[in-house]
C-alpha cells in the first residue's frame, strides 16, 4: 500500500499551473445569474445601504447595466420589482405597465440574448408584505395561486424568458404551468424556489425590495431551517408539478441540502447566494477583516462543489472578470 514517504499529496500543489491541472471544481461566468432591483421613477440608480455595490434602477437606467452584464459573459439576470403602488392583493404585480414588465421590455430591446428571469411573488406588491392573500389573519394558499399565475403570465407576455416563483405556496408550480400553457407560453421554463427556508439571511433584500412583512413572519410557508428530508419532498413536488430548474435557498448555510438535492434529482439545480451572505462578506471586507474578493470566490466555489449548476449571486459582476 502506497503511503508516506512515497505518497506526498503536496507534490501536486507546488505551483499554480499544477494546481490548475488537478482542480476539481470550476466556477464559470455561465454559472451565474445576477439579481436586479427595478424601481419606479426616472433617472434612479440608488445604492442599497446594506448591500454595497448593489443598486435599485429605474427602467430608463437599465439598458447600459444590462449591456455591461452581458459583456462580462453573465448569461442571465433575475428581476425584482419595487412598485410605486401596493395593495392588499398585490395587483401592481400583474399590471402590464408595472415596473417588471417595463423592465423586461427595456432589457430585451437593449440585449436580446440576455436571459431575463423574473421573481414571481406577492410580497413586493402587497401593503402587508406577505407572499399571499391574507384571510382571517392567515395566508390563504389556494386564493393566492391565481394571483401568482397572473403575475407570471404578465411577465411572459412582456417577454420574460423564464419565471421563478419564490412564494412557497403549495401547488403554485402546477398553477403557473397551466396558465402559461393555456396562454401560448408552453416554451417558457419555470425555475422554482423549491426548498426555500425561513432565513435571517434575507434581511438586506427586504430593505432593497421594501418587502418586509408588516406583521408576523414567513414561517408558515417558508421551510424550517433544521429540515433536510422535507427539502427533498418540496423539490420532488415541484418537479412533479412541472418545474424545469429547482432551487435551494439560501446557499451557504444549506450546502448539505444542495448536496442531497444533487444526489436525489437529475434536474438542473440552482442555489441562491442571498443578500445576507453578500452583506456579511462586504461588511467584513470593508473593515479589512477579510479579503472580500477571495472570500466571495471561495463561497461560490463551495456552492458549486456542493452540487449547484447555477448560482444566483450579487457577486456576479465583480467575480465574472476573475473567472476566465
Ligand atoms: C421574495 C423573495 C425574497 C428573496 C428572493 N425573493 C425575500 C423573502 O422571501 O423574504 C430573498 C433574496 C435575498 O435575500 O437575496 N419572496
Amino acid at each position: 500500500m502506497a503511503e508516506f514517504p512515497q505518497v506526498r499529496l503536496r507534490r501536486l500543489r507546488r505551483t499554480e499551473t499544477l494546481r490548475r491541472m488537478v482542480r476539481e471544481t470550476h466556477v464559470r461566468p455561465d454559472d451565474l445569474i445576477y439579481p436586479l432591483f427595478v424601481t419606479h421613477g426616472r433617472g434612479v440608480k440608488e445604492e442599497i445601504p446594506s448591500m454595497p455595490g448593489i443598486f435599485r434602477f429605474s427602467v430608463d437606467r437599465l439598458a447600459p447595466e444590462a449591456e455591461e452584464i452581458a459583456l462580462l459573459g453573465i448569461p442571465a439576470v433575475i428581476l425584482f420589482g419595487v412598485p410605486r403602488e401596493k395593495d392588499e392583493f398585490g395587483s401592481s404585480g400583474y399590471d402590464p405597465k408595472g415596473v417588471v414588465p417595463r423592465a423586461i421590455r427595456a432589457i430585451k430591446k437593449a440585449v436580446p440574448d440576455l436571459v431575463v428571469i423574473t421573481d414571481v411573488c406577492l410580497c413586493e406588491y402587497t401593503t402587508h408584505g406577505h407572499c399571499g392573500v391574507i384571510a382571517n389573519g392567515e395566508i390563504d394558499n389556494d386564493r393566492t395561486l391565481p394571483l401568482l399565475s397572473k403575475i407570471a403570465l404578465s411577465h411572459a407576455e412582456a417577454g420574460a424568458d423564464m419565471v421563478a416563483p419564490s412564494d412557497m405556496m403549495d401547488g403554485r408550480v402546477r398553477a403557473i404551468r397551466q396558465t402559461l400553457d393555456e396562454s401560448g407560453f408552453t416554451h417558457i421554463p419555470i425555475l422554482s424556489y423549491a426548498a426555500k427556508y425561513a432565513s435571517a439571511f434575507y434581511g438586506p433584500f427586504r430593505e432593497a425590495a421594501e418587502s418586509a412583512p408588516a406583521f408576523g413572519d414567513r414561517r408558515s410557508h417558508q421551510m424550517d431551517p433544521p429540515n433536510v428530508r422535507e427539502a427533498l419532498r418540496e423539490i420532488e413536488q415541484d418537479i412533479i408539478e412541472g418545474a424545469d430548474i429547482v432551487m435551494v435557498k439560501p446557499a451557504l448555510a444549506y450546502l448539505d441540502v444542495i448536496r442531497k438535492a444533487r444526489e436525489a434529482f437529475e434536474h438542473p439545480l440552482a442555489a441562491y447566494n442571498v443578500s445576507g451572505e453578500y452583506a456579511m462578506v462586504k461588511a467584513a471586507g470593508g473593515r479589512g477583516w477579510i479579503d472580500a474578493e477571495r472570500a466571495a470566490l471561495e463561497i461560490l466555489t463551495a456552492i458549486k462543489r456542493a452540487g449547484a449548476d447555477l448560482i444566483i449571486t450579487y457577486h456576479a459582476k465583480e467575480i465574472a472578470p476573475r473567472l476566465s
